[in-house]
């Protein structure tokens, strides 16, 4: 443990799991994280997920997503406390409740004060190489520097973020559970809430039923939808997707013919929102056909940076919308507080999506179950502190 009074100056030396390379398990090292410099905040993470866009980095580098430098300290679904503020931090002190943002929200810029979007660009290109404002991470191991993810990092027992990308969250929020709100739970609730805005009475088809899809399904139960469809090649995500509200499922392998005209007879002519959660182009190509020509959305949850869909125009061309989405619509910064307060009101389900829990050094275990199909989230404990059990 590492309790100081007065670390704002002093370099951390804790626990973290290093990507050292892709496509390799990740491992357990030393790594020093330095002080935080100007409208940065060092946090000390208590629990993370394990989000499939992290799978997706490490074990697609290069393919489906875009190649991110290596080594990297992995990480972006997580809550923790403030350890020490650099210069010019007003909104942070230490011991402050925070959930890091993989998109900020300066609330300056022309996308941050348009209504339109959540897609704030403060830090953008430094984020996206990994490093932070000045171009360095401020994590480094056996004197190398490490990148950080998505200017996140929380595979490590401390991080350093901009004050642009935290929020701050109520001091009784129970941080192994609220982390989910990082990313996965956020996104495909959003993604049906904001970006679909899925109408009361509608018909609903989520695709993909892991942690994002059945934040999805909340969000069309939440917005009133009688119908709600999911979709998963794994028949034992269907269970669970029932407790969160889909009213039947289907298993695209166990049909005769392709999900989208199985799903457009079920409903008599498509879906009105259709949500795709997978991050597979022939998915997002399904989720749009199954959807009404006339009025039908779909909306792109799922996260791949280099393939194409295939959209046949005239699919579009009757009156079809295709949308994405970044993190479910929301403007993280006053986003996520809220949504810890839908939680602590019992409006918004966590707890049901965490299936296991594991330490730090069993991380790649996370990966493995995500993989197999063995989980629907995985919470990453890294402090003994502050948790809820
Ligand atoms: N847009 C964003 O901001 C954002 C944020 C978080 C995650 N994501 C993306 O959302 C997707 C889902 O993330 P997750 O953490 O829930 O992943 P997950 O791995 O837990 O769940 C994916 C589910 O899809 C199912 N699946 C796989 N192939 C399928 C197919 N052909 N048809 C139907 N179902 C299929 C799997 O069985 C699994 O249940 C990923 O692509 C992830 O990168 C996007
Ligand atoms: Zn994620
Ligand atoms: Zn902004």
């Amino acid at each position: 443990q590492y309790n100081f009074t007065d670390s704002n100056n002093m370099v951390i030396k804790c626990k973290a799991a290093v990507a050292w390379e892709p496509r390799k398990p990740l491992s357990i090292e030393d790594v020093e994280v330095a002080p935080p410099k100007v409208h940065e905040v060092r946090i000390k993470i208590v629990a993370t997920g394990v989000c499939h866009t992290d799978l997706e980095y490490l074990y697609g580098a290069g393919k489906a997503m875009k190649f991110r430098p290596f080594p990297l300290v992995l990480g972006h679904e997580a809550a923790g406390i403030v350890e020490s503020v650099g210069p010019e931090v007003t909104k942070f002190s230490p011991g402050d409740k925070v959930i890091p943002l993989f998109l900020p929200q300066c609330g300056e810029c022309e996308r941050c004060r348009s209504p339109k979007t959540n897609q704030c660009r403060k830090n953008w290109a430094n984020t996206q190489v990994g490093v932070l404002a000045d171009g360095t991470s401020r994590i480094s191991c056996k004197g190398q520097q490490v990148y950080q993810f998505l200017g996140v990092s929380s595979f490590s027992q401390y991080t350093v973020v901009p004050d642009t990308s935290l929020a701050k969250i109520r001091s009784d929020a129970p941080l192994d559970k609220v982390c989910l709100l990082g990313c996965g739970v956020s996104t495909g609730y959003g993604a049906a809430i904001n970006t679909g805005k899925v109408e009361k009475d509608s018909s609903c088809a989520v695709f993909g039923l892991g942690a994002v899809g059945l934040a999805a399904i909340m969000g069309c139960k939440v917005a009133g939808a009688t119908r709600i469809i999911g979709v998963d090649i794994n028949t034992a995500k269907f269970e669970k997707a029932k407790e969160f509200g889909a009213s039947e499922c289907v298993n695209p392998n166990q049909c005769s013919r392709p999900i989208q005209e199985v799903l457009v007879d079920m409903t008599g002519g498509g879906v009105d929102y259709a949500l795709e959660c997978v991050g597979s182009p022939g998915v997002m190509s399904a989720a749009l056909e199954s959807t009404i020509d006339a009025w039908g959305t779909c909306v792109i949850a799922g996260w791949t940076e280099t393939e194409a869909m295939s959209v046949v125009v005239e699919k579009i061309l009757m009156g079809r919308t295709l949308k994405g989405t970044y993190f479910g619509g929301w403007k993280s910064v006053e986003g996520v507080p809220k949504l810890v307060d839908d939680y602590m009101n019992k409006k918004l389900k966590l707890d049901e999506f965490i299936t296991n829990i594991l330490p730090l050094d069993q991380i790649n275990v996370a990966f493995a179950d995500m993989t197999s199909g063995n989980s629907i989230r995985t919470v990453i404990s890294l402090s003994t502190e502050e948790t809820s059990g």
